[in-house]
């Protein structure tokens, strides 16, 4: 596809990329179509410059692997940038400079970025193409990596442009790793800037700027900058949802099918639960996979809500992933995956942390060099990824590119908590589900930022990604629940509970599948539940057990609420509530009244009583 061919239509389409080519003054303007022989080529360059390492073709088709710059890993929150008009409609939340300001500072680095370089041009859609509830978006970036890992990522190519047309409306989305070639001079195999990174959004405008990363949610800007904190404004404009979630589909024995939406922070096991595989005694329950990080969710005329994975790949942590625990991913990363940041065998294989016990003999490690046991450093980096179609995926939903998307009918809410959350409850009501998204916590892990341990409040997992005032976020969803006649229960699980030897008291992985099984008995009026001091509580017998050598007294240990530490966490919800106090929906302080006055008239330990039962 070539604009000069006449194919591109759109004029306001035409004029920016002609703007950003001569600002960025590349050598050459590509049009990606989006096709396989596009891909491949590119592939086959990056191979050539040395940044991509093609896989071994028997034990990994179409694969390669890379390692990235050691400053470009990870997104970077303290450089994300919501850059809205006035300060208080991005609140204390996000990072926020005056835009006219950041223009200034990103017109002077983006002058001359691309020299030396290609630039190419990726018209994107999140969501299927021609959906009702897709949005389009156009990348500019000077990466080959990012146009493969957005051509996995997205629906991309000449057919975006077909439904652009003439006039339709498209999010601008401008990156660049930040790192002009001069003629002659050698490239580097990740090039970056490896001191000035900025993501800038500016949510008025809808349109992103990325500089200096070539990393992830960085740089491949379809994904957190696009469906979630531009997406989230467009949401709050236009009454619906665009979320931090997972979709999955569960049929029980009955056939009956129903969807669930769940928010869990990041590094807490989103893509194992989106992809569970339930125990061998609960064969008869068939869980399907909609999406594994984004949900965007609109009313339907019949009132029921509607969720769609705007996503057409993952961007999965590879680290710990294995056929132990997650055997869909495996499936699914089998061929025609890119790896960042993962150690690469003798044979041409992939490796890391989790995947077997021993660590191969002869491996690379991330930073591309033979691995040193006695370094005591992983030979993965913890945030190395996967790019893997979601087609691939085995435990796909039939329904999972439906335009329409999926009727939801309940969203669950977890965290990393080993103390004080119980196992499963149910909000009494939607503003009370509301209120335990919104004071919803996780402790950090090791990797996060080394305070081990501590609660970091993170509402509905949307911290790092809400694209205006948290508080007014919370406002909308209060909202939006008002306006549905039906709306779903949400639920809090918490995976992570240990008991006093540190262990952990649940087993996870497959056998949350008797968690999700109570919660969807509870949608379809199936099941039993007791009034604990929270919400609703399972009974032991409430549960399905077989398989699983789980006694009535450790249920009762995770189910358990220690009231002082519970009235102590409503309290430390105090903290998030002052720093959003302008906007804070009032029913917060009543809501948490109630919760603290059920607490009062509670026993100090409560739990589920054998005589309850
Ligand atoms: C992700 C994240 O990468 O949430 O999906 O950090
Ligand atoms: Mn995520």
């Amino acid at each position: 596809m070539n604009d000069s061919t006449g194919s591109v239509k759109n004029k306001k389409l035409l004029i920016w990329v002609q703007e950003m080519a001569d600002l960025c003054k590349p050598d050459s303007v590509y049009w990606c179509d989006g096709s396989q022989e596009e891909y491949d080529k590119l592939c086959n360059d990056l191979v050539k410059k040395g940044t991509f390492i093609r896989l071994n073709a028997e034990k990994r088709p179409n694969s390669f692997a890379c390692f990235s710059d050691p400053s470009d890993v990870a997104r970077i929150e303290d450089r994300t940038f919501i850059c809205s008009r006035r300060k208080e409609d991005a609140g204390p939340t996000n990072n926020w400079v005056d835009p006219n300001e950041i223009k200034s500072t990103l017109n002077g680095l983006f002058d001359g970025c691309m020299k030396g370089r290609t630039m190419y041009v990726i018209p994107f859609s999140m969501g299927p193409i021609g959906s009702e509830i897709s949005q389009i978006g156009v990348e500019l970036t000077d990466s080959e990596y990012v146009v493969v890992n957005m051509r996995i990522m997205t629906r991309m190519g000449k057919k975006v442009v077909d439904v652009l047309g003439k006039d339709g409306k498209f999010v601008k989305c401008l990156h660049s790793i930040g790192a002009p070639l001069e003629p002659g001079a050698a490239d580097a195999k990740w090039p970056c800037n490896p001191t000035t990174k900025y993501i800038v959004h500016f949510p008025e405008e809808r349109s992103i700027v990325s500089y200096g990363s070539g990393y992830g949610g960085n740089a491949l800007l379809g994904k957190k900058c696009f469906a979630l904190r531009i997406a989230s404004n467009m949401a709050r404009d236009e009454g619906w949802l665009a979320e931090h979630m997972l979709i999955l589909g569960v049929e029980g024995p009955d056939k009956v099918k129903n969807y669930v939406a769940a928010a869990f922070p990041s590094a807490c096991g989103k893509t194992n639960f989106a992809m569970l595989i339930p125990p061998k005694e609960m064969e008869d329950h068939k869980v399907t996979t909609v999406g594994d990080d984004i949900a965007w969710i609109k009313p339907g005329k019949n009132g029921k809500l509607y969720a769609m994975n705007p996503e057409a790949g993952y961007f999965g942590v590879a680290p710990g992933t294995s056929y132990k625990n997650n055997p869909n991913a495996m499936e699914t990363i089998k061929a025609n995956t890119i790896f960042t940041n993962v150690g690469v065998t003798p044979d041409g294989d992939v490796w890391w942390e989790g995947l077997s016990k021993e660590v191969p003999e002869g491996v690379i490690d991330w930073t591309g060099k033979p691995y040193n046991p006695a370094s005591g450093k992983p030979v993965a980096h913890p945030n190395a990824r996967f790019t893997a179609p979601a087609s691939q995926c085995p435990s796909i939903d039939p329904e999972w590119d439906n335009p329409s998307g999926v009727p939801i009918s309940a969203f669950i809410f977890g965290g990393r908590r080993s103390k004080t959350i119980p196992l499963v409850y149910q909000s009494v009501n939607w503003n009370f589900g509301v209120y335990l998204a919104s004071t919803m916590g996780s402790e950090t892990t090791a990797a996060a930022n080394g305070e081990l341990g501590k609660v970091r409040r993170d509402p509905f997992a949307m911290l790092p990604f809400c694209g205006y005032h948290m508080a007014e976020y919370f406002n909308h969803w209060l909202q939006f629940g008002r306006n549905l006649s039906n709306p779903p229960r949400i639920f809090g699980v918490n995976w992570f509970r240990i008991d006093e030897e540190g262990k952990f008291l649940w087993p996870g992985f497959g056998e949350n599948m008797r968690v999700l099984k109570w919660v969807l008995d509870r949608v379809n009026g199936k099941t039993a539940a007791v009034e604990g001091p929270i919400g609703w509580m399972p009974r032991y017998e409430d549960m399905y057990w077989k398989g699983l050598d789980f006694s009535r007294e450790d249920f009762n240990k995770i189910m358990s609420i220690d009231t002082e530490a519970f009235k102590q966490e409503l309290l430390s919800h105090e903290e998030l509530f002052s720093r959003l106090y302008d906007k804070l929906p009032k029913e917060f302080f009543f809501m948490r009244e109630l919760l603290l006055s059920s607490l009062w008239r509670s026993p100090a330990k409560w739990e589920l009583a054998p005589e309850r039962v």
